[in-house]
């Protein structure tokens, strides 16, 4: 079975996704990327487009409602995968199945499971403008009285697409609730496409029940947040035990190794400063690495005051002590 990371908005950086890499995920995708953004010339948005040595291959999901957006920015990407010539980006993703206000509002994300016709112009839009396949991510429908991923599928594979993700959860479910299995096979079973099954897979018993409906693939979004390794460990791999403090510090070192990548490929773009790239990522993400050890709440508390790099080494530093 091949195993994905799933796109995690604020997440599925490039140094996160190299951690899924040596974590056994066979691909990663992107957080999703707006359209808009990229159409308008933003440069954090393009920054976000940026893969880092030693990820391997990766999904660029792309989120939008406008053709014209998503025709353009699909060129852009294009243009960076060739100008890169690394490789790495070998997917373009149309997210149609994120429930957020602020991108549901825009008539994408969740917004599109109501409008396969729509899915499937953008779909084209998308394919028009790139070499790359083009996939679907999306979910059941807008609520289990409405299923309408089968109308998803259709749009899909009449586009052209390569391959489609399915959430198997309702937009009214958000990230919660049941995952419709039986749903899901059935969609396998109807589909000319390889479909990826993604909902709630965090360990064995619920990779085997999600294979059992015979998807081509597995994708993984929360598990892999606190434990980027999961993938290894879903494969049936032994892992070696990483503690929390040496998985931090491989993620700052990766952090680092990105800021700089990203320094001298945009020299006129503003980088955040050292410190506050890993601080900000200290404060959001790294602390998850932490939980459910003796003490993370207050530990956690002190990881949210952190400022500076040097911060952060002193507060791992006591804790090597802590735990020695
Ligand atoms: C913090 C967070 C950010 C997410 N960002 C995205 C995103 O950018 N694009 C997307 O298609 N789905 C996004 N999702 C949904 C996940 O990709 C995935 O479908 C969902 O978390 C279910 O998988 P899981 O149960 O393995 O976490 C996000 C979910 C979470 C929790």
């Amino acid at each position: 079975m091949r195993f994905a990371l799933a796109p995690l908005a604020g997440f599925s950086d490039a140094p996160f996704r190299r951690l899924c890499f040596e974590g056994g995920a066979d691909i990663c995708y992107t957080e999703m990327v707006s359209a808009a953004g990229l159409a308008h010339g933003s440069s954090p948005t393009r920054h976000l487009l940026e893969t880092m040595a030693g990820e391997g291959p990766v999904a660029v999901q792309l989120f939008g409602a406008d053709e014209r957006d998503l025709a353009v920015a699909s060129r852009i990407v294009d243009g960076l995968v060739a100008r890169s010539g690394d490789g790495r980006a070998v997917e373009l993703n149309l997210n149609a199945g994120c429930p957020m206000t602020k991108v549901v509002r825009t008539g994408a994300g969740a917004r599109l499971v109501e409008d396969p016709d729509k899915v499937r112009r953008l779909l084209v839009a998308m394919a028009e403008n790139t070499d790359l396949p083009i996939t679907l991510k999306t979910r059941l429908g807008p609520h289990p009285r409405e299923t309408r991923i089968f109308e998803m599928l259709d749009a899909a594979e009449s586009a052209g697409a390569k391959g489609i993700a399915v959430h198997a959860r309702y937009t009214s479910q958000m990230h919660g609730g049941q995952v419709h299995l039986d749903v899901l096979s059935e969609v396998v079973g109807r589909s000319h496409i390889p479909v990826t099954g993604n909902g709630s897979v965090v360990d064995a018993k619920s990779a085997a029940e999600m294979a059992a409906t015979g998807v081509a693939a597995i994708m993984v979004g929360r598990a892999a947040l606190a434990h980027p390794d999961v993938f290894l460990r879903l494969k049936g791999r032994r892992v070696e035990e990483c503690d929390a403090a040496s998985r931090a510090e491989r993620h700052i070192a990766y952090l680092l190794a990105f800021r700089e990548h990203l320094a001298e490929r945009y020299p006129d773009d503003h980088i955040p400063s050292a410190d506050a790239f890993v601080s900000v990522k200290m404060h959001t993400h790294l602390f998850r690495y932490f939980s459910g050890m003796p003490g993370a709440a207050a530990l956690r508390a002190r990881l949210n005051m952190v400022r500076t790099i040097a911060d952060v080494e002193d507060v791992l530093r006591g804790m090597r002590r802590f735990l020695l």
